[in-house]
């Protein structure tokens, strides 16, 4: 039987190559875009051109109608839903101070309140074998500039992921969190680009494999977590970040102290 998946947030970045290795595996991907239509309807066309199968669909995350008609349109009763993988995010980069009480909301209502109406709407399709992966990111356990709010949504996120994966287990179901580390995607550009912030190399220079990840870095393990061999691993937050969040100041790119 083939095998299905929802994908938040295919029309670029990491879930846009989930999307594209998914549906090159063999499995029907059904996954949300915002704005980005036409990125969505190239992906689709270029999957429906090299014999995949792919759905796109148009979904506002702050929307509880729009997520609840995500799965009742895509998954009615009785089609099987394998893998639901959050990977879309959104959130205003700004001082502390200077979050407002909607941005605040808003990248709740986005990150972390999407993931668990997605999972209730979802759970009902999720049969057992049935994976939930969340991507997270580094600052759901570490402090860095501009991003409290989003940072405290995937803490929250985590959280969830524990709970649901206690909760799911029984039926056979695993649930688990990708934290990701610094990827080359547009967002992370847009984040160095904030002003006053670093020069994105100067942090890359501290990270000990020396390089941002690449999407495939991040999908290779979401992968893996859906896989067989992931089978007995659930309620975890796997870091995939090249080491990132080992280090502690003083760097290694700082001091003239290394391995020769
Ligand atoms: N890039 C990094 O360096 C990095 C580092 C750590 C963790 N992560 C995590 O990895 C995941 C993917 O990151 P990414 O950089 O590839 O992309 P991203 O910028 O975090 O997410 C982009 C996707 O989210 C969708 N999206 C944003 N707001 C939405 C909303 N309100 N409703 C529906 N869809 C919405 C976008 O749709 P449209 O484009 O169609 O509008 C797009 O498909 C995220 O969870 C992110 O936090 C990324």
């Amino acid at each position: 039987m083939t095998r299905t998946a929802i994908v938040t947030g295919g029309s670029r970045g990491i879930g846009r190559r989930l999307v594209e290795r998914l549906a090159a595996s063999g499995v029907d991907v059904v996954f949300t875009y915002r704005r980005r239509q036409e990125e969505a309807e190239g992906l689709v066309r270029a999957i429906r051109e090299s014999g995949g199968i792919a759905t796109a669909a148009r979904v506002e995350l702050e929307s509880a109608e729009d997520i609840a008609a995500l799965v009742t349109e895509h998954f009615p009763e009785g089609r099987r839903l394998d893998y639901l993988i959050a990977s879309a995010a959104a959130s205003a980069f700004r001082p502390i101070p200077e979050l407002t009480i909607n941005n605040i909301e808003r990248s709740w209502a986005t990150n972390a309140r999407s993931f668990v109406l997605l999972v209730q709407a979802a759970l009902p399709r999720l049969g057992d074998g049935g994976r939930i992966v969340a991507v997270t990111s580094y600052g759901s356990t570490r402090a860095f500039p501009g991003y409290g709010a989003i940072g405290a949504d995937k803490a929250a996120i985590e959280s969830w992921v524990r709970h649901m994966a206690a909760e799911f287990g029984p039926r056979g179901i695993t649930v688990n969190a990708v934290n990701a580390g610094l990827v080359d995607t547009e967002s992370l550009q847009h984040y160095y680009d904030v002003p006053g912030m670093p020069e994105l190399q100067s942090v890359i220079d501290r990270v000990p494999l020396r390089r941002s990840g690449s999407t495939d870095d991040i999908v290779g393990p979401i992968l893996f977590l859906t896989g067989p061999d992931a089978a007995y691993i659930t309620g975890q937050v796997i870091a995939v970040d090249g080491g990132l969040t080992i280090v502690a100041p003083p760097f290694w790119s700082e001091v003239t102290l290394r391995a020769r």
